[in-house]
């Protein structure tokens, strides 16, 4: 799989797909700016190597145009992060883009509006893969390749001709939308920065992890995590439950592969959190991990007189020596707001891609780079 260093970016136009989905608030004001950060890497790289920028997201779940949903005010904080001039436009196809981006310079820098905004997107339309494509000027298949599609001479040829793919939208690397798994069907494609630590980071947890190994799986849904917790207790010593799931495993009468490795509250306050004596095993077992992976809150976080749990365990969690991979967006938000999130070894942009990725060992986004023409 093709990375940023593979390429030659010089005087070319790069179509690079980010996840700037990020929480907003009623009023429309970016909550945490983690994943915009995330992508900055990459940006500067491509800006620094004289390519021409064209950024495209999705932002939230839109079934049509909502100017809620906008990705301005993204590309406004964009902007701010790089210092550096960073354009809007409004559409994401069409003439009046495609004339933008013709005046593109070396180096500019534009943001499109939200992919969501587009029915195509979603259902994964291959006609609105090929306008986005078309954005960078040539695409596959030029007639001189698809006469001969696997020549590689000719291969190499269009590959200098067209435009280039970069995903470094690991959030969304799950989801078989256009900008996803359409798009590497027409450009020649690789992974950004923050999808390359991502999956080098997973990897890492699920086939070298230096153990002992504990999970730590809270929140709810427990149907959405049995495939989870079965597949992590294959490599784990211990997984370590909280937030809803242990009622909805009683209610539902769930059954795990490896029981003897899950490890349940044995106490609780006023069922919101889980009690002291089970954050004192928690404890235990995490003093003596050596890396440790966590997603979903261990009690109601929302409400302050249920998040003593999530708190004691992130702290434990931080004052160790273990390597720490915690994703999620709830997690993430509340440890955020404790002002413990950067003392994790390492944060994942993903809430479900990350969870499919550790099931699956795959992702639809990754695997379509993969086998990209
Ligand atoms: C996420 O926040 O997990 C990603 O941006 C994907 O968003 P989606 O669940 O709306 O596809």
């Amino acid at each position: 799989m093709k990375t940023l260093k593979d390429f030659d970016f010089q005087g070319k136009r790069v179509l690079l797909r980010t996840d700037f989905n990020v929480p907003l608030s009623k009023q429309g004001d970016i909550l945490d700016d983690f994943r915009i950060k995330a992508a900055i890497p990459s940006i500067e790289y491509l800006a620094k190597n004289q390519a021409k920028i064209i950024i495209i997201s999705h932002l939230g779940r839109p079934e049509k145009r909502e100017e809620k949903f906008s990705l301005r005010p993204i590309a406004n904080r964009l902007g701010e992060l790089l210092n550096k001039k960073v354009r809007f436009f409004s559409d994401c196809i069409g003439d009046k883009v495609e004339k933008e981006i013709e005046k593109m310079e070396s180096g500019d820098i534009v943001v499109l509006e939200n992919l969501r905004f587009y029915k195509g997107e979603k259902e994964n339309n291959e006609k609105f893969a090929k306008d986005l494509a078309k954005l960078t000027g040539d695409i596959y298949p030029a007639p001189f390749v698809s006469k001969v599609p696997s020549a590689p001479k000719l291969r190499k040829l269009a590959d200098k001709r067209c435009g280039v793919y970069i995903n470094d939208a690991f959030a969304v690397c799950h989801r078989s939308h256009a900008s996803i798994t359409g798009l590497p069907k027409f450009l020649p494609s690789g992974i950004g920065f923050s999808v390359e630590k991502e999956i080098e980071t997973l990897k890492q947890l699920m086939f070298k992890p230096k153990k002992p190994l504990i999970a730590i799986i809270g929140g709810a849904k427990v149907k959405t995590k049995v495939k989870l917790i079965n597949k992590l207790s294959e490599t784990t010593d211990y997984v370590l439950i909280g937030g809803l799931i242990p009622k909805e495993i009683e209610w539902q009468n769930v059954k795990f592969k490896y029981p003897e490795k899950i490890i349940l509250p044995v106490d609780w306050v006023d069922s919101g959190d889980i009690g002291e004596k089970t954050i004192k095993i928690f404890i235990e077992k995490i003093k003596k991990a050596k890396t440790i992976f966590w997603n979903g809150p261990l009690g109601k976080t929302e409400e302050k007189r249920f998040s003593k749990a999530t708190r004691e365990i992130a702290k434990a969690v931080v004052k160790g020596k273990a390597f720490s991979v915690v994703g999620g967006g709830e997690t993430i938000e509340f440890l955020t707001r404790v002002g413990l999130i950067k003392k994790f070894s390492f944060v994942s942009t993903g809430g479900g891609a990350m969870l499919d990725y550790l099931v699956d060992e795959k992702l639809v986004g990754i695997e379509a780079i993969c086998s990209g023409k």
